[in-house]
């Protein structure tokens, strides 16, 4: 009995200084996963790329305590015409947030500490690669603004927990699937925020999601993953590209799909018919986001599926 006792002061004490050691390397512990992850593999200080790039003090989603500073807000604004100053922004939130959910919410994994994710992209490479049981298993199913799953189940899988839209994506979700909006100017905030708004008959004028289910990218988030992630390169890191980098914050386990070309070299969408082999990304800094990706696959950090 005296002898276990003895042991587990030990132990407690051990711990103590374990936590007082972590603790003091402030600038390590930033970068280190949570530790509360369960998942067979977990992120470790063996995801080197991953290491160099993830800062997890910057949260990926807005919460209504959320302090954005006015340089990020500035950076934000230049992205599209922005006209607005940084207290008619603040305001526009401050109104959102008392119609939607104060913090994001995030659903129980299916086992405790591992969560997974599938983040589907829209490549054609998904075409005839069967991976929807494999997508559908996953905790969290993210999809990318109109991606389809139905006549498509085989391939993409059935559900949906999240989808990543704006306005211009129109769609209506269902009562059960997050919408996860990216806002690129104020008037993506105003939309959401009018589509929740009530009319005479005191109901939502034209929802779009059930409004507890909503969560707002930060403008913070944006410029993390552009300057930190991607070296400053482009004009602003493409919906994807942030989709999948808010995934390495949320979930313990991360798999990609239907990110890249097919392997004839097509970027069509794998419900459209083939477009050319001429790659275009505009603003994104495609080529820079594909050799992230595929130096996360390469050292294991997330399972990435390449298709067909
Ligand atoms: C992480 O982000 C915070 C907030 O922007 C910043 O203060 C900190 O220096 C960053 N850490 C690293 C290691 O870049
Ligand atoms: C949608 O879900 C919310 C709870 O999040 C519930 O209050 C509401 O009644 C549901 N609406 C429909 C149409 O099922
Ligand atoms: C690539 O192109 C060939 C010839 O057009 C075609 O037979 C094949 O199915 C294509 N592969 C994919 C993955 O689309």
């Amino acid at each position: 009995m005296r002898v276990q006792f003895k042991m587990l002061i030990a132990l407690l004490a051990v711990t103590t200084i374990g936590v007082f050691l972590t603790a003091s390397y402030s600038g390590w512990i930033e970068l280190k996963m949570p530790s509360s992850c369960r998942c067979e593999k977990c992120f470790s200080e063996e995801d080197v790329f991953l290491n160099q790039h993830l800062n997890r003090s910057i949260e990926p989603f807005l919460s209504a305590t959320t302090k954005l500073t006015e340089d990020e807000y500035n950076w934000w604004r230049h992205l599209q015409r922005n006209r607005h100053n940084f207290n008619y922004f603040k305001a526009t939130l401050d109104k959102l947030f008392k119609i939607i959910s104060p913090t994001p919410v995030l659903e129980k994994s299916k086992t405790e500490g591992c969560r997974t994710c599938a983040v589907v992209g829209n490549s054609v490479n998904l075409k005839g690669s069967r991976y929807g049981p494999l997508i559908d298993f996953q905790d969290i199913v993210i999809r990318i603004n109109q991606g389809p799953t139905k006549g498509f189940e085989e391939d993409v899988g059935s559900r949906t927990t999240h989808r990543v839209m704006y306005p211009e994506s129109g769609s209506v979700l269902d009562n059960s699937t997050h919408l996860v909006m990216f806002i690129f100017k104020i008037r993506d905030l105003e939309w959401l925020l009018g589509s929740f708004l009530t009319g005479t008959s005191g109901k939502p004028v034209n929802p779009r999601a059930n409004k507890d289910l909503v969560m707002v990218l930060n403008p913070a988030f944006m410029k993390y993953v552009h300057q930190k992630w991607l070296g400053k390169k482009g004009k602003y890191p493409s919906t994807g590209f942030m989709t999948l980098i808010s995934a390495l914050h949320i979930c313990d386990e991360v798999h990609a799909f239907g990110f890249g070309a097919d392997s004839n070299g097509s970027w069509s969408h794998y419900w459209q018919p083939m477009k050319s082999k001429k790659f275009k990304t505009g603003n994104h800094p495609g080529k820079q986001e594909y050799a992230a990706i595929d130096k996360l696959a390469n050292e294991n950090t997330i399972y990435f599926y390449k298709g067909n």
